[in-house]
């Protein structure tokens, strides 16, 4: 299911994902090599394959509904197993594209990307996803252009600027925005999830800056509103108290 968003998680972060942590050892290297391999002989890949031949195999694969959704999910939770701790160390655009042999950095971070929005709607988000699968899978299918818009603001933001911290939640805002338009509440917590999952494994130093996933933001709404009437009751007191003084 991820696949109908992978293509918009092109992020052009590429120069900007410095590298702070150690750097991954060879062992991890081989060990995400391996994992990979696994989880590609899955779709029938026996090598690394284009990103773009990756996304539309799994688009095919999972176009068969949710019972193919859960397929996946066994796929890519093994995979999560095998790579076990050595995620975050060789979670990086170095070392995928390594592992990988993939030929662009790019390339490498689209595939790291994916694997945050795997991990996420395969183990935190899983029952969410599910319960909205058909939902969710119509945004793909015949909203596509709508979650353009929002990348390709992002874009000409980015070829503008250069890339920021909050060109990204700007683009979370519309993505998640996308979401509930179409999967009301519950959509935009999921969108909003897939994205940051996704965008944050290649450059987790957003995460501060981007907005917080939301399953239920009015209450929010209703907490200010408490807020607010609270404040007027106050307001309202200490209005009566200085008449009460004037009087007296
Ligand atoms: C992989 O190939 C097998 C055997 O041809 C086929 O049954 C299966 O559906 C294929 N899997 C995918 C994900 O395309
Ligand atoms: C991003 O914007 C640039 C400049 O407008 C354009 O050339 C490029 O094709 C865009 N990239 C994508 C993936 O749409």
């Amino acid at each position: 299911m991820k696949a109908f968003f992978a293509i918009c998680l092109a992020l052009f972060i590429g120069f900007c994902a410095a590298q702070t942590q150690a750097p991954c050892p060879a062992a991890g290297i081989t060990q995400i090599s391996t994992c990979y391999a696994a989880y590609f002989k899955n779709l029938n890949f026996t090598s690394t394959p284009p990103f773009f031949t990756y996304v539309q195999a799994v688009d095919k694969f999972a176009a068969q509904g949710v019972s193919a959704f859960k397929t996946l999910c066994t796929w890519s939770t093994t995979r999560q197993t095998c790579i076990g701790t050595y995620d975050p160390m060789c979670a990086t655009g170095a070392a995928f594209q390594q592992a990988l042999g993939v030929q662009t950095k790019d390339e490498a971070y689209e595939y790291l990307s994916a694997y945050g929005t795997n991990n996420w709607e395969c183990g935190p988000g899983y029952s969410d996803v599910v319960a909205n699968y058909y939902c969710l899978e119509n945004i793909g299918l015949n909203h596509r252009s709508d979650i353009l818009a929002c990348f390709n603001a992002y874009n000409a933001t980015v070829q503008q600027n250069g890339f920021s911290c909050s060109a990204l939640a700007t683009y979370t805002t519309c993505y998640t925005n996308v979401y509930t338009k179409y999967c009301g509440k519950i959509g935009g917590y999921i969108g909003c999830n897939l994205l940051k999952a996704g965008a944050l494994e290649d450059v987790p130093s957003c995460a501060s800056q981007l907005p917080t996933c939301s399953k239920n933001f009015e209450a929010h709404k209703l907490f200010g509103m408490r807020h607010k009437l609270a404040a007027k009751r106050l307001a309202q007191k200490n209005h009566n108290k200085g008449d009460a003084s004037k009087i007296h």
